[in-house]
């Protein structure tokens, strides 16, 4: 067996890197260069723009993409992929506080996800290692049995086959756990990548490296990317994860950024199958995946909210000793970090981005499941644009009101916001690093282990030399400052 602490010291020396894009090709889409005009203009080229492309790619409308960077990096290109319908204990949460009905819609709406994900798979014959597996969520403390046995009630009032077990076949010792059956796993950018194709040969455009930093109503919307171009669209998805754009919808005071993380772990033995989540903190999160020289344990979990850990370093300590507690560790060929935007209560905004903006769509907040529900996410724009109407809206509208629980948990969010705002205002005046978030102006926090300067407060993130690796910050760091002493600082790791 590999020594430990020589194993951990190998991994944290090196960058992390995800395992999907190291093992797919890079995309090469062509920058927007001109003025142009479309039906629909899709922001972001992550799982929901390309998803939400896909499904209107037979309706004869223009469609345009246009991606910040390049498509499937961000948060879909350092995901686990898991594809399921089970969300953590989320049917109960529903239940309590929303009624079964909008429990049975957020099942539904799932269930189909993962059955239109493996129609779409096997209709192009798309090989994306998308492998049928039992999912579940499991406890290790007698206090929180009540709570599985809750789910399992709500998941099979909402028609899912879900059962109570008191075994894993990965052998943690567990009080209790939910399984569901028929979920399943998958490469992430072999799916993705497989419909970008088919949209592209479809007649649909995407520009890469084109940055939407501006979007007004002027009858048909007008959105200016960062070079400059127009682009005039009658209407406009926002895909772009966390919302850049924020007129009549709040949302920056409606939705956190959560990061976690994955160690990708070669074991000695064989994974005896299955994807599981523990229901209580710190999160662990497990499922495998084929690669060419054998077989990945996934190992996931370490969650806190982007620009506030101290060392994360640490995180991914934490995850390779839980590794090695439970697995006989080969090798850690792969290690990633990346975040997810969190809603007040769990269940993502999809739909019009406001009550006031009918040709205006959002979809985002997938609280790390966003595979279904980005797919779900696809499905609901598609029918609201083409008839008005989708049989999901309700549960994710953007503009459901909070339950008097889920707006409690806000508040305590947003005065920890509130906090970071604070601390920006009072850092040195004549501090060397203009470290402060172009976004609404929070004060940045150095990333040890990704080499970043993250947000606190909406979780914008910029590499070491100022530009943007993700938003909503539409505006790289300003470098009037002088680069040799940044370059030293973040040497000295501060
Ligand atoms: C650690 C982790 C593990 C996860 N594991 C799972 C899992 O096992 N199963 C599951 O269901 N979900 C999982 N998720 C959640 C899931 O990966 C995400 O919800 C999903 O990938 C989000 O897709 P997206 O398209 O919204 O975002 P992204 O993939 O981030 O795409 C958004 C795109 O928009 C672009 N963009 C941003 N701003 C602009 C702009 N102004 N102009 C143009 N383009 C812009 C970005 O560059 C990016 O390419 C996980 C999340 C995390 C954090
Ligand atoms: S992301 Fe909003 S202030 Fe930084």
């Amino acid at each position: 067996m590999t020594d430990k602490d020589t194993l951990k010291q190998n991994v944290l020396s090196r960058k992390p890197q995800s395992y999907w894009l190291t093992s797919t090709e890079k995309t090469e889409y062509p920058v927007l260069n001109d003025d142009i005009k479309a039906d629909i203009a899709i922001v972001g080229g992550g799982m929901v723009g390309i998803s939400c492309a896909y499904l209107l790619k037979d309706e004869n409308i223009r469609i345009v993409i246009l991606e910040a960077d390049r498509i499937l990096q961000g948060t879909t290109g350092h995901t686990t992929a898991k594809v399921t319908s089970q969300h953590n204990i989320i049917y109960s949460k529903i239940q309590s506080q929303m009624g079964n009905e909008l429990a049975r819609q957020y099942a539904e709406a799932n269930e189909s996800a993962i059955k239109l994900i493996s129609s779409i798979t096997n209709e192009l014959g798309i090989e994306c290692d998308l492998v049928p597996q039992y999912a579940y969520v499991y406890t290790q403390q007698e206090k929180h049995i009540q709570t599985i046995s809750d789910e399992v009630r709500a998941a099979a009032a909402a028609s899912i086959a879900a059962d109570y077990v008191e075994e894993l076949p990965v052998g943690l010792p567990i009080k209790a756990a939910v399984r569901f059956a028929d979920q399943a796993q998958f490469h992430p950018r072999k799916y993705l990548l497989a419909l970008a194709k088919k949209i592209t040969d479809k007649g649909i455009s995407i520009f890469e490296q084109s940055r939407v930093v501006d979007i007004e109503e002027d009858g048909p919307y007008l959105l200016t990317t960062q070079n400059g171009k127009k682009i005039q669209a009658d209407k406009v998805i926002i895909a772009s994860h966390y919302p850049f754009y924020n007129k009549d919808g709040l949302y920056f005071s409606r939705i956190y950024t959560e990061r976690s993380y994955v160690a990708a772990v070669k074991p000695a033995n064989d994974y005896p199958g299955g994807m599981y989540i523990s229901y209580e903190n710190p999160t662990r999160s497990l499922r495998s995946q084929t690669i060419p020289e054998g077989e990945l344990i996934l190992v996931g979990g370490e969650n806190h909210k982007t620009g506030q850990a101290k060392d994360t370093l640490k995180n991914y300590e934490a995850l390779i000793d839980f590794a090695f507690d439970n697995f006989e560790v080969e090798d850690i060929p792969y290690h990633w970090s990346t975040q997810d935007c969190m809603t007040h209560d769990g269940i993502p905004y999809v739909g019009y981005f406001a009550e006031t903006t009918p040709n205006l769509y959002l979809a985002t907040g997938y609280g790390k499941w966003g595979m279904t529900n980005s797919t779900a996410s696809a499905m609901i724009v598609r029918d609201l644009i083409m008839h008005g109407t989708s049989p999901w809206e309700n549960v994710y509208s953007p503009s459901r009101k909070a339950t008097v629980t889920s707006a409690k948990s806000f508040v305590v969010q947003n005065l920890n916001v509130a906090e970071k705002f604070i601390a920006g205002k009072i850092s040195p005046p004549d501090s060397p690093l203009n470290t402060t978030c172009t976004h609404m102006g929070c004060e940045l926090c150095w990333n040890k282990a990704e080499r970043t300067w993250d947000c606190p407060c909406h979780g914008s993130r910029f590499s070491e030399k100022g530009d943007i690796i993700e938003g909503p910050a539409v505006s790289p760091l300003e470098k009037n400052h002088d680069v040799n002493t940044v370059e030293k600082l973040i040497k000295d790791d501060f």
